[in-house]
């Protein structure tokens, strides 16, 4: 079950009698190499002390949306950032009910709508309480989310009933949480990806460039790792973190890039240029601060290389998928690139809507490719980035 290795794992435990397997849930999921972290409602509580979670998570269990302590160590947010999965076992007919209605009245809920992770439940209750028609109008919302549903199982119960509602075994739950990572497509594949923008100097304290954060390219980073893919983002000056298990070089200019590109492409199979890279830079830099004076000034300007033409004329050359963004005829200008730069997929972004594109957290995009093309609708960079992630493997395998 190699796809819950190095996976973060956010355990929710909601309050019934099935909270005690979660502990030995636990347990099964780091033996297939997860990290976990522990998220308990106070009917949990109830049922199995924090105490004996954390021992066995080895991680402080977070209780409390509003408990300073616990938002000093990990914030919610970041709890919910940090998940690859969240994955709540038991879940009550109580929290399955908040779920559904986008409630945000204690931590997991919190969390559940902060995340960008998948959420699964492993619903666990009385046999008449999952019958009920409320339940299972919840269940259909919760589906539609989606919000995957894990069980539950039949037999007899712990109040003495027999019937369905009882959550699944621990080591069932772990098999079905790697099946959410199952895209792993991309397992072996070895991906180069730009991101942010360049820098181009005109003196040590001046330079040209443009307003790209670096997010659309970190969130196909992080969606390639979950895939399994081993993952180089190569990186304009941006003000993000790293996501995990990836390897990120720096650079600043167009010409660093390409250089650090042309290296890292020689083992890759499949390189995606995200990076808003400077189609020009000043024909020298100033060695010295240029000073202010009331003439006009004229800065002569040079292309720079273009780094994914380059790479899609490699003899051996990878899977090479570009960014388009445009603010005019999109279609068009992403289709003449596609076709001048020899790409294999080009992902347009309209550029001239503020709510999306440069520096948002969210995008929307049209992928073109020689015979076809697919929308994806308004979503955050996150999200999109899996779709995309999972288009481009598409892809990938159909050619492998
Ligand atoms: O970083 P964010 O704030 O999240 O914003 C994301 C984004 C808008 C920057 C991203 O989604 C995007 O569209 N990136 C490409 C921006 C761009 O420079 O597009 P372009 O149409 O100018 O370039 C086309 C393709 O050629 C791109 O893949 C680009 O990386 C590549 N290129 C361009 C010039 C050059 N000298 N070398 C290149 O490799």
């Amino acid at each position: 079950m190699q796809q819950l290795n190095n996976k973060h794992i956010l355990l929710g435990v909601t309050g019934g009698i099935a909270a005690y397997k979660a502990a030995e849930l636990i347990r099964r999921l780091q033996d297939h190499g997860a990290e976990v972290r522990v998220v308990m409602t106070p009917a949990a509580q109830e049922f199995i002390t924090p105490l004996t979670l954390q021992a066995l998570s080895g991680n402080p269990v977070h209780t409390n949306l509003l408990d300073p302590a616990a938002e000093a160590a990990m914030g919610h947010i970041e709890l919910a950032r940090w998940a690859d999965l969240v994955l709540v076992a038991p879940a009550s007919a109580n929290f399955m009910a908040r779920l559904a209605s986008g409630r945000a009245d204690d931590l997991l809920t919190t969390l559940c709508l902060a995340t960008d992770a998948p959420i699964a439940i492993a619903p666990a209750m009385n046999q008449a309480m999952w019958r009920d028609t409320n339940t299972q109008q919840n269940i259909a919302a919760l589906k539609s989310k989606p919000v995957a549903i894990f069980g539950p199982a039949d037999g007899s119960q712990a109040c003495g009933d027999i019937g369905p509602g009882r959550m699944l075994e621990a080591e069932q739950l772990a098999e079905l949480a790697a099946q959410q990572f199952e895209s792993q497509a991309l397992d072996g594949v070895k991906v180069v990806i730009t991101a942010g923008p360049t820098r181009e100097a005109i003196d040590p304290v001046r330079y040209i460039s443009n307003h790209s954060s670096g997010k659309m390219g970190f969130a196909l980073a992080e969606a390639a790792v979950q895939a399994g893919a081993s993952v180089i983002l190569i990186t304009g000056p941006v003000a993000l973190t790293t996501p995990e298990r990836v390897e990120r070089i720096e650079v600043e200019n167009a010409l660093e890039m390409h250089a650090a590109v042309m290296d890292a492409i020689k083992t890759c199979q499949i390189f995606i240029g995200a990076a808003a890279v400077a189609d020009y830079r000043p024909v020298e830099a100033a060695a010295k601060k240029i000073k202010k004076s009331s003439d006009n000034m004229t800065i002569e300007l040079i292309p720079n290389p273009d780094i994914i033409a380059d790479v899609a004329a490699c003899e051996d050359k990878p899977l090479t998928v570009g960014f388009a963004a445009e603010t005019d005829n999109l279609a068009e200008y992403a289709r003449a690139k596609l076709e001048k730069k020899k790409l294999d997929l080009i992902i347009a972004n309209d550029v001239s809507n503020p709510s999306i594109g440069f520096n948002s957290d969210e995008n929307a995009v049209t992928i073109y490719w020689a015979a076809g093309e697919k929308t994806i609708p308004q979503s955050t960079k996150a999200k999109l980035a899996r779709q995309l992630i999972e288009e481009i493997s598409n892809r990938y395998s159909a050619e492998n």
